[in-house]
């Protein structure tokens, strides 16, 4: 490790808009990790680095130095090349539930280290433990012995993996540090480099429900990270995909494995289908598989996909044909005159969620698994007066009143001639059609 440093003249120079060098960095961030630099004094650097930003040298420097404080996972013995996605988190995101199983029955490995859900997104492990019995922790003998037998994992990240990340990702949090493009690129980056995946594709949220509101701001985030992986030897792509209302039509824990499943059977709402397939494909080929979007469809129509799920289920304990929890309370938002429905916005949708119980508040709260939204009118629906647009679900109806709110002030509803609006199209597997991917971004 590199000579001792000041913090204060390390702090100073990011102040004054100057660029660390390599050895101020490694020390830094080594430093902060084993308690030499004070939790305020990271604070006053990471709100430099927020207000005056990082090179790519600088970035690729500070995710390095991340990896460098924890263990590095190895594929290699592994046989077959390995692939992951990485969302930088939405409403309604199941994505990761039918996307790890279709991949693998293409022979791929997926070794996808997941999260919880912390604010209005939710995490894929929140979502997977609303299976009975489905454990999220493993060793990583078992991640690697599962990655033989079933060639798809999804579970809780060690606490080896980037041990700087957690507690800078933390004291971000409070700190109002969060969004800076540098710091979030090398947190998401030095996790999915250290885990060893060979390849790696990001699906960065772009909009309300997103941490990157506008197109510009996710493609610089998504260029960084491209170049993050490149320089680190990981194939990345990144696909910019639409996060203005939520993927398909449920938002809650349980609720959304219901809809994964029903994607693993051949079904389930378009949005969903298409962005899971159009990541898939990236995946494959970043693995050196071409495989056509046909081919992809037919694997979650044959039953290909779903036979990796039940695999990878059962492998960690979990019962994939015991039924889900439902929750105790429901109470129905319907359309208080006809018209279309012109806006249903995700962050609004995501807060209704959480404040049915979906969501935790606080790090150390539980998430209720039944608690969620059905959405039956999605962005684009003509709907009559008295026609349902939401159904809200939890165990505690005392939440209603605040998640009511969020969920009213989510729907927009413009009126239209009552000539003009056909009969209800709220089928339960509806087309949620729109253009979900937005851009792409490659080496
Ligand atoms: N997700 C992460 O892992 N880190 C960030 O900084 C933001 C989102």
């Amino acid at each position: 490790m590199s000579q001792s440093h000041d913090t204060v003249d390390i702090i100073r120079t990011k102040r004054d808009g100057l660029v660390l060098n390599d050895d101020q960095i490694d020390w830094v961030i080594d430093a902060y990790t084993r308690g030499i630099v004070a939790e305020e004094q990271m604070s006053a650097l990471a709100m430099a680095i927020l207000l005056r930003g990082m090179t790519r040298a600088e970035i690729a420097r500070w995710t390095a130095a991340m990896i460098a404080t924890g263990e590095r996972l190895d594929f290699s013995g592994l046989g077959r090349p390995t692939t992951d996605k990485h969302s930088t988190g939405g409403v309604g995101d199941k994505i990761t539930l039918p996307l790890a199983p279709l991949v693998a029955s293409f022979g791929v490995a997926v070794p996808q280290l997941s999260g919880r859900g912390l604010g209005h997104t939710g995490g894929t492990l929140d979502k997977l433990e609303s299976i009975p019995g489905w454990r999220a922790a493993l060793s990583n003998d078992e991640m690697l012995a599962q990655l033989t037998s079933v060639g798809a994992v999804i579970c809780q990240a060690g606490s080896g993996l980037a041990p700087a990340d957690r507690k800078l990702y933390a004291l971000r949090d409070v700190t109002a540090t969060v969004e800076s493009i540098p710091l979030i690129a090398s947190s998401i980056m030095s996790k999915k480099i250290a885990e060893g995946t060979g390849a790696l594709v990001l699906d960065v949220k772009v909009g309300s429900g997103a941490f990157m509101k506008t197109l510009d701001d996710a493609r610089e985030l998504a260029r960084t990270m491209v170049d993050l992986g490149a320089d680190a030897g990981v194939r990345t792509v990144a696909l910019l995909t639409d996060m203005s209302t939520p993927l398909g039509l449920t938002v809650g824990n349980a609720l959304e494995v219901r809809e994964s499943v029903e994607v693993l059977e051949g079904g389930g709402p378009r949005d969903v289908v298409d962005l899971t397939v159009a990541l898939a494909k990236e995946m494959l080929a970043g693995a050196g598989r071409e495989v056509d979007t046909e081919e992809l469809h037919a694997a979650l129509a044959d039953g290909r996909a779903m036979d990796v799920w039940q695999k990878m289920i059962q492998a960690q304990g979990g019962d994939s044909t015991a039924p889900l929890p439902t929750a105790r309370e429901h109470e129905v938002i319907r359309a208080e005159h006809s018209g279309v429905v012109t806006g249903l916005d995700a962050l609004g949708v995501g807060v209704a969620a959480w404040r049915l119980g979906a969501g935790r508040a606080r790090k150390e709260d539980d998430v209720q698994a039944a608690a969620g939204i059905e959405i039956h009118a999605p962005l684009g629906t003509s709907v009559n007066a008295g026609d349902p647009i939401l159904t809200l679900h939890t165990d505690t109806p005392e939440r209603f009143d605040r998640a009511r709110q969020a969920a009213h002030a989510a729907i927009e509803l413009t009126a239209a001639a009552a000539e003009s609006v056909p009969t209800t199209s709220t089928t339960p597997n509806a087309a949620v059609s729109r253009d979900i991917i937005l851009d792409t971004v490659r080496p």
